[in-house]
Order: structure tokens, then sequence, then C-alpha cells
């Protein structure tokens, strides 16, 4: 496949020899190749760059056939990485929504037995055939606005049984979509009903019974937990944190979305990501600076929750730590799978440049992943992951607001219009 009459290009290939995430002045360099071409073929890149010089590669002659894509001066990236989202759930929750309308905050509504112990009644109740449906539903609305690879959690079961389900919901999902799914294990999202005040039996649930099944079955390539106050501890996440590496799996948090917390004990088992991380305190920022931990912020739900304070991009930045951005589609408090909106408010809400926020989506969320030698730029030998936006200029892709300007995606040399 060859995508020709490429206006922007833009490659996000790697400006020196580094092959961490991207961090400081860094992440503005987003590898720009005006009047481009990209030649995929067998699911991956071949040649991308200048049009005289993709069209003259040796690889195209010996290509038989070639299909022909015409971008029309448009904008090329390589896809989305939604690198956090909570895809599987059973209902959107208008209670809680309208709540929070009448003035109460995300935290009353979770201690008033709303939030996300309110979402497991109806994922326990749902077929696995439902909630893979409803993932699939969802992963092909997020293809259509650029998005190709997308990690996907469980969390809303709260039992073995529910939780496992989720991530059978998510490899059947994953297996009937042409992108790219990294399924993790959220068991640790906030203690279900039935363990109020048991927080030991529920962590033994998690440790002891869903981490190794969802190894041993190959059901989840990471472990999340929600540090929070409301939710689980510092030691809680050292627990979970410690079964998850026992176990083979990489490990990333939730953290400081509501509230300060000790970030530096959970360092030592190299999580792929931190997440939110809207309360940091900033004496806490250098201890992530130089390392390959990316901090993911998630202004989606900022957006939604209505929240004054959105996440401390500029600081984190000009600081040296690698920052990505997700949408953390979720019922509670970000529905929407659209990372072009995220870029959106990244750039408004957060002033990141449109450059900073668009490797922030692809390559960083990559490295959050840990698929960077695969994914996040367009280079030869990486996968053929692709977004087409109808646009001009790059920064329209932030500009325009709530819109989707994507008018094709290539997944793993797949493409959908
Ligand atoms: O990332 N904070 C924890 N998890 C989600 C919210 C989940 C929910 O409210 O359903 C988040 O914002
Ligand atoms: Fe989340």
């Amino acid at each position: 496949m060859l995508l020709a009459n490429i206006g922007q290009l833009l490659t996000l290939r790697s400006p020196g020899k580094g092959t961490g995430p991207r961090r400081a002045h860094e992440l503005n360099d987003v590898g720009i190749v005006e009047d481009a071409a990209v030649l995929c073929d067998g699911g991956k890149i071949l040649a991308a760059g200048k049009s005289r010089d993709v069209l003259r590669h040796p690889a195209r002659k010996k290509l038989k056939s070639v299909e022909e894509i015409d971008c029309q001066n448009k904008v090329v990236l390589p896809g989305f990485i939604d690198s956090h989202t909570h895809l599987i759930f059973a209902a959107p929750r208008l209670l809680d929504f309208e709540k929070r309308i009448n003035g109460a905050t995300y935290e009353e509504i979770a201690q008033a037995g709303g939030g996300i112990a309110s979402s497991a009644a109806a994922v326990r109740k749902a077929p696995v055939k439902t909630l893979a449906q409803r993932a699939l539903a969802t992963l092909q609305d997020m293809a259509s606005s650029g998005t190709t690879t997308v990690e996907a959690k469980s969390g809303y079961g709260l039992s073995v049984e529910a939780e496992i389900k989720s991530l059978e919901a998510i490899q059947q999902a994953a297996k009937a979509w042409p992108g790219t799914v990294v399924p993790t294990l959220l068991g640790a999202h906030v203690l279900p009903k039935e363990f109020q005040g048991k927080p030991q039996r529920y962590l033994r649930e998690v440790c002891e019974k869903m981490i190794p099944q969802a190894a041993q079955r190959k059901l989840a390539a990471f472990v999340d937990i929600f540090y929070e106050r409301g939710a689980f501890t510092l030691e809680d996440c050292e627990q979970v944190f410690e079964a998850a590496t026992g176990h083979g799996l990489g490990v990333r948090a939730h953290a400081c979305q509501f509230s300060d917390a000790e970030i530096w004990p959970l360092l030592r088992f190299h999580p792929a990501s931190l997440d939110h991380m809207d309360c940091i305190n900033s004496e806490d920022i250098p201890q992530l600076e130089r390392r390959d931990t990316v901090v993911t912020l998630l202004p989606g739900s900022n957006y939604f929750l209505g929240l004054e304070k959105f996440p401390p991009a500029r600081t984190l930045i000009d600081a040296g730590v690698p920052v990505a951005l997700a949408t953390d589609y979720n019922p509670g408090t970000s529905p929407t799978g659209n990372m072009q909106f995220i870029l959106s408010l990244a750039c408004t809400h957060m002033k990141m440049t449109p450059a900073e926020a668009i490797a922030g989506a692809t390559i960083n969320g990559a490295h959050a992943l840990r698929l960077a030698e695969r994914k996040g730029s367009v280079e030869p030998g990486k996968d053929a992951d692709l977004a087409v936006f109808e646009v001009e200029d790059y920064r329209e892709i932030a500009y325009w607001v709530a819109d989707n300007r994507c008018s094709a995606t290539i997944l793993n040399g797949s493409p959908q219009e």
C-alpha cells in the first residue's frame, strides 16, 4: 500500500540517538516531512519520507501490486496510541452525572455508593459476549477518530469471575479488531461492597487469584491499581505490584488524581506509567526526571468532572518528565474515546503546544505501553499504523473543537475509512 500526496507527514522519528520516551524540548520535534509518501507491506512500514524518495525506493519495484491511497495534500500521523482506557463496562452512569450537576463531587458520590462500585452490578450480570460486542463497537469508533492502539482495562467486575470475564471480553474484541489492544487487569480499582472493611481479604483475591489467572492465561500484559484516598493505599500498591511482577506482568497506577501521595516507593517496580498525577507535589517531580516511567495525563476526566484545575503538563515537561496523553475512556469520569478532543484540551487547558500534544498521543503513548520498538512513529520496520486527517496543517487537529477530522485509519496495514 502506498499513501501518496501527503501534504504534511508527521513521522515522530527520533530526533537523536535516544531511544527512551520524549521529554522537554524533544516533545516539540514531530519530524515533519512535506510532500511525503509512505509505503507499507505486510502490516509494516517499508519506507516513509519525501515523495520522490519513496516512489523511487527499491522495495516499491519488488511489490507486485500497490494499492494507492491519495491523501490529497492532507496530514498523516502515526495512529494515536490511547494508552489508558477503561474499555469494559456495561452502562453509562447517568445518576452520577446528574448528581454532579447538582453540586456533588466525584468522591462524595463514590462514598454514597455511586461511582466505580455502582458499575460492578451491571458488569457482573452481563454475558462476556455482550461486553465484547460493546468493546468492539468502541474500538471501531476510536479507529474512526484516528486511534490504532488501545490499552484496555478491566476494573468494573471487582470479583475474580467478573474481572477475568472482563479480560476475556477484551481478548474477544481485540481478535475482531485490526488494531492493537494491550490488556490491563485493574482488579484493585475500588473495594467491592461485599469486602467493605476487609481490604486485605479483597487484595488476596487480586494477588492470589486474579493476577495468577490473568498471567497464566495471557489475558493481561499489565496490572493497574487506583492509588487514592477512598481506594487503595501505598502498602496495597506494593503488595499488588509485588504479585504482578512475580508473575511477569508489567505495572502501572492511577495516582495523585484527587490528592497528593507518595510516589517514590513505587518506582522500584519500574512502572510503565503513572497516570493522572494532577495533585503531584512539586517537590516529588524531580524523582520522575530521567526515568522511563511515563506520566500519562488524562484531561478528559478534568473536563467531564467540571474541575477548574487540569494536569500540570508545563511543570512536568519543563522538569524533563516524559508525558503522554490518553482519553481515560470510562463511564464515570471521561466518556470519550476521541483523542483529537484530548489534544484540544491539552492545548487550551494545559498549555501544551500542538506538537507536544501529538508527541504525547503517539510516541510517548507507545513508550507508556512499552511498545515503542513497534509503534508510535512512522519509520521503516514499524507497524503500519497511520491516520489521515482532513486538514492542511497538523495544528488544526488540536484547533477544531469536538470535531472528527480523521478521514482514514490504517491499522496494522488494514485500511478503515
Ligand atoms: O481514571 N480513577 C479511577 N478510575 C477512573 C474513573 C473510573 C470511574 O469513575 O468509573 C479514572 O478517572
Ligand atoms: Fe482511569
